[in-house]
C-alpha cells in the first residue's frame, strides 16, 4: 500500500500560547498525520514566512528540499496526494482551488470554509468537478461526548428529535463548529429557511474576519428539525454548548454552570439530570483532530465520503451566511442562499454597521 504524500499550505508557528493571533493549527494536523505512519508521510510544506516553514520542517521531519515559501512552486515541484490548508479564512478558497487544479487527491482545510458564501460554494464546486476530496477540520464530532450524545439520540433515549440548540461566542469563527455539530445531530440535512438578528457595535476580528458581537438565530432543516442559536451576551438563553430537545427528553453537552458534567441527559418523567461518563474527554479533546484526519484518509483509501466532507460543511456554512443575510434583509431568508458575498463584511464596508474600532472598544 503506497503511502500518501502529504504537503502543508501555511505552517504557522507552534504557539507559546494559543489565541486568535495564531494557533499554529498545522502543527496539530501534522501530529495527526504522524500518528498514521503506515498511511502517509509529510513530504513538503509552504509558508510565506520562511522561518515558520523551516521550524515546521525541523519538527515534523520534512526534508530541506520540501520547504517552500511559495505555494505554487510547492504544488508544481512535488507530487502530493493530500494537502492540509492551515491559513486564515480569506485564503482558504483561493489556495484550496490552486491545490485542486494542481491535481492533488484530497484537501483537508481548516474551518470556517471561506470568507464569503460564493467562495465557499466555489471551492466545493472546483474540488467536486475535479474529483478532489475536500474536507474541513470540524473535529468535534469525533469527540466522545458528541459521539455518545448522537448514539443516545439514535437509540431513542430522548425520543424524536425536535430541536438542536447551541450557544457560542459568535456564528462564524466558533459557530462554524457549532452549526456543523447541529447538522451532525439533525441528520446532515440542508436548512429550508433562516431568520436571525445580530448586533455588531465593537469590532471583533478573528483571524482577520468580522464576527458579530451577539446574535439570535432560528432555522429549520428540510426534515423538520428546528435550530436555535444564541451568541455573545445572549448565550445564556441556551445555556449549553449544544442542547438536543426531543419529544421525550433533553441532552445537554457542556451545560453552563460550576461542576456540571460535559454530557447529561434528562428523560421526561424519569426524575432529574443523569450525568453520562465521557472519560477524560471534554468539548475540545484530546484526540479529536487525529480522529478526523484518520477518517479523511480512510475515506480517501475506501473511495467514500469523510464525515468532515464539504457537503456537511456547506450545510453549516449556508446557515451562517444566511443569518447575516437575514439581519441585512430584516426578514426570513429562504434557502438555497443565492447571494455570493459576506453580508456582515458588506454591511461594515457600506457603513450600515459601524463597529467601534477595537482600540476604542478596549479603552472603554
Ligand atoms: N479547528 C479548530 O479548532 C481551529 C482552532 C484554531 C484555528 N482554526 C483555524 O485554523 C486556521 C489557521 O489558523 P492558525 O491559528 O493555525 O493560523 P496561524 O497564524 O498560526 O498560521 C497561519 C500561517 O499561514 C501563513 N500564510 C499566510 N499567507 C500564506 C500564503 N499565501 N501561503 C502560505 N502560507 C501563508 C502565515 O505565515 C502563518 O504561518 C484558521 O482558519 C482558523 O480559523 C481552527
Amino acid at each position: 500500500m503506497a503511502k500518501y504524500r502529504v504537503g502543508f499550505i501555511g505552517t504557522g508557528r507552534k504557539p507559546v500560547r494559543a489565541g486568535p493571533e495564531g494557533y499554529g493549527m498545522a502543527h496539530q494536523h501534522a501530529a495527526a498525520y504522524k500518528a498514521l505512519p503506515e498511511e502517509c508521510e509529510i513530504v513538503a510544506c509552504a509558508d510565506i514566512v520562511r522561518e515558520n516553514a523551516e521550524a515546521f520542517a525541523a519538527m515534523w521531519g520534512v526534508p530541506a528540499s520540501g520547504v517552500y515559501t511559495d505555494v505554487g512552486t510547492m504544488l508544481q515541484s512535488e507530487v502530493l496526494d493530500v494537502v492540509s490548508v492551515c491559513v486564515w479564512p480569506h485564503l482558504h478558497a483561493p489556495l484550496v482551488i490552486e491545490a485542486a487544479c494542481a491535481g492533488v487527491k484530497a484537501i483537508h482545510c481548516e474551518k470556517p470554509m471561506a470568507d464569503t458564501w460564493g467562495a465557499s460554494r466555489l471551492m466545493a464546486q472546483e474540488c467536486a468537478r475535479r474529483g478532489v476530496r475536500l474536507s474541513f477540520n470540524h473535529q468535534r464530532r469525533f469527540g466522545r461526548p458528541f459521539r455518545q450524545a448522537k448514539a443516545m439520540l439514535d437509540q431513542g433515549v430522548i425520543g424524536q428529535l425536535r430541536r438542536v440548540e447551541f450557544s457560542a461566542g459568535n456564528l462564524y469563527d466558533y459557530g462554524s463548529h457549532s452549526f456543523e455539530l447541529s447538522g451532525y445531530f439533525a441528520g446532515e440535512r440542508p436548512a429550508r429557511w433562516v431568520i436571525a438578528q445580530i448586533d455588531y457595535r465593537s469590532e471583533s476580528l478573528v483571524f482577520g474576519a468580522h464576527n458579530e458581537n451577539q446574535a439570535l438565530a432560528q432555522w429549520e432543516y428540510d426534515n423538520g428539525v428546528h435550530g436555535l442559536a444564541a451568541t455573545g451576551r445572549g448565550g445564556g438563553l441556551v445555556g449549553a454548548h449544544n442542547r438536543l430537545v426531543g419529544e421525550e427528553g433533553i441532552i445537554e453537552l457542556g451545560p453552563q454552570g460550576e461542576g456540571l458534567p460535559v454530557l447529561r441527559v434528562r428523560r421526561y418523567g424519569a426524575g432529574g439530570w443523569e450525568a453520562v461518563d465521557c472519560g477524560r474527554e471534554d468539548l475540545h479533546g484530546p484526540g479529536y483532530i487525529e480522529r478526523g484526519i484518520a477518517d479523511v484518509l480512510a475515506a480517501l483509501r475506501a473511495g467514500g465520503e469523510s464525515e468532515l466532507c464539504a457537503r456537511h460543511a456547506l450545510n453549516a456554512t449556508e446557515i451562517i451566511f444566511a443569518c447575516w443575510e437575514s439581519s441585512r434583509r430584516r426578514g426570513r431568508v429562504d434557502l438555497p442562499l443565492t447571494i455570493a458575498d459576506n453580508p456582515l463584511q458588506a454591511m461594515v464596508a457600506s457603513g450600515e454597521l459601524t463597529p467601534r474600532p477595537r482600540e476604542q472598544a478596549l479603552a472603554r
